[in-house]
């Protein structure tokens, strides 16, 4: 079923918030958000809402955008930070690259041992993305002749394997405010599950909602390409990441989206509030995550391994692991922890008799949906 489904050709979807979705009004958002990223935005100054450029990032991140060109971090989209730690030798996809500003952040991160690629339907982004590659690949590695770890490819998220992604190839797919610009939400996330190796992590940043948004809201050109009116409402993302087989998606930041919008679009968005969100999620073999959260009196302590994490590795917004401390886990994040490529950096219990449902100690969530993932 799910070769099948990976394999197909759109020809009509489901627009994810529940309605028919015909392959025209398909064509026809990708054009109005091409359009918007190709031609209308020449920078991030143009925005009209601060939907995107919310990012709060870490040290090492930010030293390395400091060699970055001017015109690619201009022309930087993203509402997030979604590169995680522990990306040595890692083979990273970039869903959305836009310049390749994170797609070079990752590129320095993941060293000669690693590959990054990044992916966008706009050859005009690409176009400038690439233009630095020779200079910056010099940069981070200069001792290498003609050497680079980065790929830029165009296409479709929605058609990995038609832009020349293969099944199972990455240990880790990134992407930075851009799920919420296509219609068929769940063919990305079904992608993306194929395209990662068992034991890989998808990372992302997105804007999402806390209720479910009107029509109008929905189809308006301009709150569409903004990424509002194509955010899932929350809950609604997690019946579509788990019926596909990521399991207890985990909350990494959620900041609310301080939007200023014309009164006709705020007109339009009533009540809605809107989160810049950072997720991670897991493919791992089946039978080794669940819906719920399960006590099997297992502990897992952090070695201090992870470069960038000396001291304490987060793994979401409820689990802090300090360096040398047990720290209780429920199932999932013990498998998490033994099966993905953090596996190296903790050494897990082994699983005990059943307890019962896995009591979480409360994480710091910053909206009153704090038990979304319940
Ligand atoms: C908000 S921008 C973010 C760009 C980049 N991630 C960044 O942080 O600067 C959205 C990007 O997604 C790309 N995009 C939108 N829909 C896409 C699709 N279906 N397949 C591939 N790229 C897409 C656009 O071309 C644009 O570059």
């Amino acid at each position: 079923m799910g070769d099948f489904l990976f394999q197909s050709i759109i020809v009509e979807m489901n627009n994810c918030q529940g309605k028919k979705c015909q392959k025209e009004q398909y064509d026809k958002q990708r054009e109005q958000v091409a359009h918007y990223y190709g031609t209308v935005l020449s920078s991030n100054r143009d925005l009209k809402s601060s939907a995107c450029c919310q990012a709060q990032e870490p040290s090492i991140h930010k030293a390395i955008c400091s060699r970055l060109p001017d015109e690619i971090l201009e022309r930087f989209y993203g509402c997030g930070s979604p590169i995680p730690p522990a990306l040595t030798n890692a083979i990273v996809l970039d869903l959305g690259c836009g310049t390749g500003r994170d797609v070079y952040v990752c590129s320095a991160l993941v060293g000669v041992g690693g590959r990054v690629i990044g992916l966008d339907m706009l050859d005009s982004s690409l176009q400038v993305a690439r233009k630095y590659q020779t200079t910056l690949s010099k940069q981070f590695f200069p001792d290498l002749e003609s050497y680079s770890n980065v790929e830029f490819l165009c296409g479709y998220m929605e058609q990995l394997e038609e832009a020349g992604v293969e099944r199972e190839s990455c240990d880790l797919v990134i992407s930075n405010c851009v799920i919420n610009l296509v219609p068929n939400k769940e063919q990305v996330f079904r992608q993306v599950y194929y395209t990662l190796k068992v034991g890989g992590e998808l990372y992302f940043s997105d804007i999402y909602t806390d209720r479910r948004m009107s029509e109008v809201a929905k189809t308006d050109p301009l709150l569409i390409c903004e990424c509002l009116g194509g955010a899932l409402y929350l809950q609604d993302f997690k019946s579509i990441v788990e019926s596909i087989g990521f399991l207890d998606p985990r909350m990494v930041t959620c900041k609310k989206v301080e939007h200023s919008l014309s009164n006709e679009l705020e007109s339009k968005i009533k009540n809605v509030t809107y989160y810049s969100c950072t997720f991670r999620m897991f493919r791992l073999n089946d039978g080794l995550l669940e819906h719920n959260r399960e006590d099997y009196g297992e502990e897992a302590v952090y070695l201090g391994t992870i470069t960038e994490c000396p001291d304490v590795f987060e793994l979401d917004m409820d689990y802090r692991f300090p360096k040398a401390v047990s720290v209780p886990v429920d199932h999932n994040t013990a498998n998490i922890l033994r099966y993905s490529r953090y596996g190296s950096h903790f050494c897990v219990s082994e699983k005990m008799e059943h307890r019962g449902p896995f009591i979480q100690k409360k994480g710091n969530c910053c909206y009153n949906l704090v038990d979304w993932h319940k």
